[in-house]
């Protein structure tokens, strides 16, 4: 025990001494840098920024080969282009691939920003007192993407890069990665990896960092209840037809009950109960329910009956109304009874969900709740399966060394409530295991408006990553030769890429 950490301490010293050496004008040129790429409004949502869309991608391209990528590539799809990079020294050497995205969410509601969400500004926070990068994107993903391309800058700078690399930043994340799933499907090969480095997730705080080791599913659908043909008056016609908008929130308000507990038949099937093991290890995180309480101005929180806040929004599957609207909703009023009513609807799947059943399930439901005098369309949009990373596998390992020497202090495994559903298909398709090193906080308003990301939370990154790398390379290494009987010499490499999967056990 003390001899470990000694060692950490010791590797805390080398590494304030390497951090020393991030000159402060390159901290300059990388804020900088990263100022300029949120200056895009690669918002994937709406085809009017489609030229923007193709911008970011040339943008990043560019700052691939920059940064030290010996070939880059932008692929077109059927929706926003995906970039590749990859510098490749070594065949016998593991390859880490980095996936990341360059697409944001739409800005609205505009009026609720402090400054233009495309006109980034640094400025001050409570939590941030080095100062945070306001702007769309700032942390999801732009800038936690681009800790890992300044990463690799440093690294091939300063010769210290221990492997091969790939990068695979996509411009369609926040709307479901539909063509990113074709492109991997394609490109197995181009891809091969032996582990997937990724920064789309958040930590606990800036003082106690945390490995994400789970993503929730999705299942996202958009309802629409017909009444009459058109709208009517609601005088000549109130209380003899079927109002689509009362009949609407009447069905929504019949999906949970009073316990919270989401009344769609056959939705918690296969739901895996979390052990009385896990749950106490959960409670351990730090989590305080009045700052919680206090940072979104709730008197109270609210949910699911038997499980606690940290519970409710990682591990248990969850049904939300994402938006709503239809009949008169300008100025003053009118008396109207509108033909239709219409509205967004999500669930956050946990492990044991499909969320293809889940979507059926809640279709078929949703259906039966309708009286006969309205009609129902359902229009199933994205979804995709939940993520469990184990924490026994080198990836994982590497990724808490690093983090433990550069924050001094052990990250803390925590699974997420949000949904990266390209995860999943990467462990299907590529077979290889993701690690999900975010610096965000959930303080950091990703998909609100004056979203931001601390500068102390950038730079840790860019001096984390190298460490997974160092890490990662001589567990790879070390397990490689142990996997080698002694008399036998190994010369192929196909043979060698076996084992980190093999140990993920
Ligand atoms: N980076 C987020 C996901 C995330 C954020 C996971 C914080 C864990 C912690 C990602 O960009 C995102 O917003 N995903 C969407 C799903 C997607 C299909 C639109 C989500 O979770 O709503
Ligand atoms: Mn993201
Ligand atoms: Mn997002």
């Amino acid at each position: 025990m003390r001899k470990k950490l000694n060692l950490c301490i010791n590797n805390l010293t080398q590494r304030l001494q390497l951090m020393a050496s991030i000159l402060p004008t390159d901290k300059k040129r990388f804020i900088d840098e990263l100022i300029d790429l949120l200056k895009i409004p690669t918002i994937s949502a709406d085809s009017k920024y489609n030229d923007d869309i193709k911008r970011g991608a040339t943008w990043v391209k560019n700052a691939l080969e920059k940064a030290g990528c010996l070939k880059t590539e932008i692929f077109a799809t059927k929706g926003h282009p995906i970039v590749y990079g990859e510098r490749l020294t070594d065949p016998n050497l593991p390859t880490v691939l980095v996936y990341g995205h360059y697409d944001v969410q739409p800005p609205d509601p505009i009026e609720l920003w402090e400054s233009p969400p495309f006109e980034p500004i640094i400025k001050k926070t409570e939590l941030h007192q080095e100062g945070a990068i306001f702007a769309r994107g700032a942390c999801d993903d732009k800038g936690q993407m681009y800790m890992h391309i300044k990463a690799l800058e440093m690294m091939v700078k300063n010769d210290e890069l221990p492997c091969n690399v790939k990068f695979m930043i996509e411009g369609e994340e926040e709307v479901g990665s539909d063509n990113l799933e074709l492109f991997i499907e394609q490109n197995k090969e181009k891809l091969s990896n032996d582990v997937i480095l990724i920064s789309d997730t958040g930590m606990i705080s800036n003082t106690q960092p945390s490995i994400t080791t789970g993503l929730r599913g999705l299942s996202y659908m958009e309802v629409v209840i017909t009444g009459p043909n058109r709208d009517l008056h609601s005088g000549l016609y109130g209380g003899a037809v079927a109002n689509p908008i009362n009949i609407l929130t009447k069905m929504i308000a019949q999906l949970h009950d009073q316990n919270n507990h989401i009344t769609i038949p056959g939705f918690y099937e296969g739901v895996e109960d979390v052990s009385e093991k896990e749950r106490a290890e959960m409670a351990k995180a730090p989590f305080n329910v009045e700052d919680y309480k206090n940072e979104i101005k709730i008197n109270a929180v609210y949910g699911e009956t038997g499980y606690t806040t940290l519970e409710r929004n990682s591990i248990r599957p969850t049904l939300d109304v994402n938006g709503i609207w239809g009949g008169y909703t300008g100025e003053g009023a009118k008396t109207v009874i509108a033909s239709k009513a219409h509205a967004k609807i999500s669930m956050r799947l946990v492990p044991g969900q499909d969320w293809e059943v889940i979507s059926d399930l809640f279709t078929k439901h949703f259906k039966s709740l309708a009286p006969e005098s309205v009609s129902v369309e359902i229009i199933k949009h994205h979804g995709g399966q939940a993520y469990v990373t184990p924490t026994d596998n080198i990836g994982y390992q590497a990724a808490h060394m690093a983090y433990t020497e550069i924050f001094g202090i052990e990250p803390i495994p925590q699974k997420g409530g949000g949904s990266i559903p390209i995860v999943p298909l990467f462990e299907d398709v590529l077979g290889t295991k993701s690690v999900l090193m975010g610096f965000g906080l959930d303080s950091d308003a990703i998909h609100s408006p004056n979203e931001h990301f601390g500068l102390f939370n950038f730079f840790k990154g860019i001096e984390t990553i190298p460490l997974f790398y160092k890490h990662f390379v001589d567990l790879f290494n070390k397990n490689r030769l142990e996997a080698i009987p002694s008399t036998k010499n190994i010369d192929s490499r196909d043979t060698l890429r076996v084992s980190p999967s093999q140990n993920n056990t």
